[in-house]
């Protein structure tokens, strides 16, 4: 864990459990000296731009936490620069519920899960969402995908303020159907 994502994930409440249970001093301890981790490097931008789903959390503005999945083609979530992701939220059901969400508190966390991998990444940030307009015209055009029947409403640019990757414990591998597809292939050729 970085720096970063400690100052943000480690609240006053947190803190009093750590320790409670006797975790406190070495947590402090990353608090005080960890690397930052708040600039993308090499190892995140290749593990978000591999990535062909990742699940968002909000929250509303009665407190509630939210969490929607989003799926796409692999890289469909990009890397925009090293504190910087974005992609081009496509129409759907029609409920808006994390757009709305975001009207009122900005702040989004990002589940990314490798299955195969045994690897997930966490991340904190602060969205602005461009609808409408030039901007988000030129936005849309440049992260949009090439589904066919795509019909994007708006970009979001998530602003990456901490991110932290998990230990692999307890991932279960599970494969999709091109993946088990790849692992076949030579044997049936
Ligand atoms: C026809 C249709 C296509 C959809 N395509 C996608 C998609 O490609 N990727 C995705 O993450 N969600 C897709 N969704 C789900 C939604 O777009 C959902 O509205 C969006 O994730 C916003 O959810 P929220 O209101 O819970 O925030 C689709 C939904 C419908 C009805």
């Amino acid at each position: 864990m970085g720096r970063q994502f400690a100052k943000l994930a480690f609240t006053p409440l947190v803190k009093r459990q750590q320790e409670l249970h006797g975790s406190r001093r070495q947590y402090q301890r990353i608090e005080e000296s960890g690397e930052p981790g708040s600039q993308l490097g090499e190892d995140e931008r290749e593990f978000i731009e591999a990535r062909d789903g990742f699940y968002m959390a909000s929250v509303s503005e009665t407190g509630w936490p939210y969490i929607q999945f989003r799926g796409g083609p692999k890289g469909f979530l990009r890397v925009l620069d090293d504190q910087t992701l974005g992609f081009a939220d496509l129409r759907g059901n029609r409920q808006y519920i994390s757009v709305g969400n975001l009207q009122h508190d900005d702040r989004v966390a990002l589940f990314l899960m490798d299955y195969v991998g045994q690897q997930r990444l966490k991340i904190l940030g602060r969205t602005t969402i461009l609808e409408g307009g030039d901007a988000a015209q030129e936005l849309i055009a440049k992260l949009r995908t090439s589904e066919p029947n795509a019909l994007p409403e708006r970009a979001f640019v998530i602003h990456v303020e901490a991110f932290d990757w998990n230990c692999p414990q307890h991932i279960t591998p599970r494969f999709t159907e091109e993946e088990i597809r790849d692992l076949l292939e030579p044997r049936n050729g």
